[in-house]
């Protein structure tokens, strides 16, 4: 088959589509026919060697797949050859085969596409995790998301709106505030600018500032908790901008507020059985229209490296998927 195979840890630009051992599944895996493959910013740190987990070299990377079955392990008798599936294998993504546990396939809906569903588990799980279980989004609260026209931002938004709060959506470029206006945020902002704390408040009007959702981090996060209404919630998501703040502590105190940290992997693993029931919620939510994950930009097998450049250059819209 063929793979991007990273054999040392470099600069995604280096990153080459090459022939490969197809994988036998062992007797509780799969074999799936990758259909799409979902990017993260981290899958681009992991190929630099920026990331906090280094695996073994060489490995293909590839974190978030979807799917078709083609091959069941002796062992497997919960799904079927020709089942539309989704699944995290860690890595192995970026190739036109996997195996995977059984166990760790999800059946797609109808109503999602292969390309949506690639891009679905990670950043979904991580907005409902973070606005719904840390953060306690109510209706008719307002959430500030940092970075949303990102693979994270877009899910949070659409997580929000299905809850049925106010989004006011940051983002650097007019073309990506045009589509996360487009994505079903309420209000953008331009947070490149050094009045985003104005145009945040002349947006607000005097109403309260409910949750922030921060993937962003650096410079960012200071003035966006200063924004925050007594009573709200400042979630700690990510780092993409590179720097990590340092809040003084008061702020809390003045503001009555909470700094949570959302890690859903983390949560995940101290309390693997919250997984199923988060994303059954989600798939109801699929199923009854209340959420519309949709990919971003699309490219193909050979074109993983220049993808997640366009992360790291800060250049990508929406969630990545490769499509193949
Ligand atoms: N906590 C969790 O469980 C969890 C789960 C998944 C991912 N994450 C983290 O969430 C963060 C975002 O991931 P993602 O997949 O959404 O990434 P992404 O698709 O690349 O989006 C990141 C967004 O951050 C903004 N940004 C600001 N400064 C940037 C810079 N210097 N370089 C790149 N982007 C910059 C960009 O929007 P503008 O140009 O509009 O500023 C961009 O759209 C990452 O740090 C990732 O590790 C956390």
């Amino acid at each position: 088959m063929r793979a991007i195979v990273c054999s040392e840890f470099a600069s995604p630009d280096q990153l080459v589509l090459s022939d490969t051992t197809s994988p036998q599944p062992k007797g509780h895996e799969v074999l799936i026919d990758i259909k799409a493959t979902g990017l993260g910013y981290v899958d681009a740190l992991t190929v630099a060697g920026r990331y906090q987990i280094k695996p073994a070299l060489p490995f293909i990377p590839g974190s978030e797949i979807s799917g078709v079955v083609i091959a069941l392990g002796s062992e497997v008798s919960s799904l079927k050859i020709g089942q539309r599936i989704l699944a995290m294998p860690s890595y192995g993504g970026l190739a036109e085969q996997v195996c995977i546990p059984a166990v760790k396939c999800i059946p797609i809906p109808p109503a999602l596409s292969h390309e949506g569903a690639a891009g679905f588990q990670v950043n979904y799980c991580t907005a409902y995790h973070g606005l719904v279980q840390c953060g306690q989004l109510q209706a008719g609260e307002t959430v500030l998301i940092l970075g949303a026209a990102g693979g994270v931002g877009v899910a949070a938004i659409d997580v929000a709106k299905a809850v049925g709060a106010r989004v006011i959506a940051a983002a650097s470029t007019p073309e990506k505030r045009r589509s996360v206006l487009a994505l079903g945020a309420d209000e953008v902002l331009d947070y490149s600018a050094p009045d985003w704390r104005e145009q945040l408040k002349s947006l607000l009007d005097g109403s309260p500032l409910d949750v922030v959702y921060d993937p962003v981090g650096g410079a960012f996060s200071e003035p966006a908790l200063r924004s925050l209404s007594p009573g709200g919630r400042f979630l700690v998501v990510g780092f993409a901008g590179g720097g990590i703040a340092s809040i003084p502590l008061n702020l809390t105190l003045l503001k009555r507020c909470s700094i949570v940290g959302v890690n859903w992997g983390g949560y995940i693993a101290a309390n693997p059985s919250e997984a199923a029931p988060v994303m059954q919620t989600l798939m109801d939510w699929i199923e009854s229209g209340q959420l519309h994950p949709a990919a971003g930009q699309s490219f193909s097998l050979q074109q993983a490296g220049s993808a997640m450049m366009k992360m790291l250059n800060r250049e990508s819209l929406g969630k990545l998927v490769i499509s193949q």
